[in-house]
């Protein structure tokens, strides 16, 4: 039996009763509370996240401050316990305020139920990871083909299932094939695409203000649920006086956004990091040269710094699995530029251990550096500040390869420590940056946290051995440092 333009039954099902009570009134009235945009029930599916990593659990919390009800699912129970009890599981600012919250709130709820989410929501996401598959380049499916499959099972209703998972391109119509075969016959279960363009340490603002919404339907009827999705983001704007672009286009597209967005923003980045290579070669400035071009519009100034490289769960195995793909539908030839983008990154990894070593009087030999005796001050360890992912992070591969070179290596990360040091035991970490920096024959600053910006070269000076500084995130002004006795070496300056 079924009473709303979702499809849900009248009454709420048992699984709904059971695991979750959503109380309505009191979810309406603290909506008020929140000054979050009209709650008109009507236009507001149910939303499930199916996943919940950085991207499930933080669009599972923003949406429900929009108003929203909407449950997590994840597999582990631990990561679901630790939310539903209200603690995030990993660093990122303002999360664990607005996951309290919402919590609080009632439209919020995490679980590992599959039947309880399937019975729940009008909507589901799919935020599954898609990692490197192991020793190729192409991604690793399988935890979306699993999500989907366990869901499709569990459907008693004809629903929306919206990827937002980066994918091949060709993934949303395997989806819906996925769904034709093991959803119950005759519920109709269609696919959407929806990428999403989140950068962790920003997450929250990227979620609730995105500069751009851009989904895919394959009908009128899932083109509307998806217009009701987005919804609390557009009259979140409007309150702002802001405007958020909206993009409907089909599903390949849909797809395809999200990968040539990363694949665009890796390649400016070994773009600069070359630039950086012939700056250090013809004795140019590459900070300076970023600045002047990037005062050029149609360059723009942003995802130029030139450093250690790109890291990260997304830019690294985005660009790899779309030239993989793009081999398979037999357009390779186009996309071989993105290995050399590739190529570019992972070689400024050799490429920043030789300048610690030349900062030392260690030149490398033909087996690479000995450093020996040399104890570094190794500032990061974060794929980038404001986060503790350490997920193909340069820094934290430089400090091991440094390690390889017998350096002793003492590492300090504001919030990566954790992780740093699961993933590679063989370094020393201390808990804070007068440890580190204490007795070094040089220092490495190497992710551009606040705490390491602010760094006074007369202060440090006065902790370190040797006056020996790397500046691996080119975030300070060179002069400054060399007026205070210090050895400076930057990245392409
Ligand atoms: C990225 C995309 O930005 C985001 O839109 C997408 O949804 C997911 O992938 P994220 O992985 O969080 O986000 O990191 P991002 O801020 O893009 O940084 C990626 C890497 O590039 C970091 O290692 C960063 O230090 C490096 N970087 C960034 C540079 O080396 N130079 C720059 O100028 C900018």
């Amino acid at each position: 039996m079924r009473d709303d333009s979702y499809g849900r039954r009248r009454t709420p099902g048992p699984a709904l009763d059971q695991h979750w009570t959503f109380h309505r009134q009191g979810t309406h009235l603290m909506a008020n509370a929140n000054q979050t945009p009209s709650q008109n029930p009507t236009t507001r599916p149910r939303i499930s996240f199916l996943g919940c990593g950085y991207l499930g659990a933080t669009y599972a919390i923003c949406f429900a401050e929009l108003g929203y009800e909407v449950v997590g699912y994840d597999v582990d129970t631990a990561k679901i316990e630790s939310f539903a009890s209200g603690t995030v599981p990993f660093h990122e600012p303002g999360l664990p305020e607005l996951l309290k919250k919402n919590l609080e709130s009632g439209r919020l709820r995490f679980t590992t139920d599959v039947q309880a989410v399937a019975d729940f929501a009008d909507v589901h996401f799919i935020c599954v990871g898609t990692p490197q598959r192991k020793g190729e380049h192409g991604a690793d499916l399988s935890y979306i083909e699993a999500a989907v499959v366990d869901l499709a099972k569990h459907l008693t209703r004809k629903v929306l299932i919206v990827g937002k998972s980066t994918v091949p391109v060709g993934t949303a119509s395997w989806v819906q094939e996925l769904l034709d075969r093991h959803a119950p016959e005759g519920l109709g279960v269609e696919v959407g695409w929806s990428p999403e363009f989140l950068q962790e340490s920003n997450a929250m603002h990227d979620v609730l203000r995105p500069n751009r919404i851009v989904y895919a339907s394959q009908s009128a009827w899932a083109s509307q649920l998806l217009k009701d999705v987005h919804r609390g983001i557009l009259e979140l704007a409007a309150v702002e006086d802001r405007e958020v672009p909206v993009v409907e286009t089909d599903l390949a597209t849909a797809e395809l956004v999200k990968v040539a967005a990363n694949a665009f923003l890796a390649t400016k980045i070994s773009f600069i990091n070359a630039m950086a290579d012939l700056s250090e070669a013809a004795g140019a400035d590459v900070a300076d040269l970023a600045k002047a071009i990037g005062y050029d519009q149609r360059i723009g100034n942003k995802f130029l710094r030139a450093g250690i490289g790109f890291g990260g769960g997304c830019l690294p195995k985005d660009i790899r699995a779309l030239s993989a793909r793009a081999g398979e539908l037999g357009v390779g030839e186009s996309f071989r530029f993105l290995d050399e983008v590739d190529g570019i990154n992972t070689r400024r990894r050799t490429h920043t251990v030789r300048a610690v070593a030349n900062l030392v009087g260690r030149p490398p030999g033909p087996n690479g550096p000995d450093l020996s005796g040399v104890r570094v001050a190794y500032l990061g360890a974060t794929f980038k500040p404001d986060t503790d992912d350490i997920r193909d992070s340069p820094a934290l591969d430089i400090a091991r390869r440094l390690r390889a070179a017998r350096a002793d290596v003492v590492v300090y990360d504001p919030e990566g420590l954790e992780n740093a040091q699961a993933a590679a035991p063989e370094l020393s970490f201390v808990k804070t940056l007068a440890e580190a920096v204490a007795g070094a024959d040089v220092v490495c600053a190497m992710v551009p946290w606040e705490e390491f910006r602010i760094l006074d070269p007369e202060a440090l000076g006065r902790q370190v051995a040797e006056r020996r500084l790397l500046d691996g995130m080119n975030a300070y002004d060179p002069e400054q440092w060399r007026k205070h006795g210090w050895t400076y070496q930057g990245i392409g300056r």
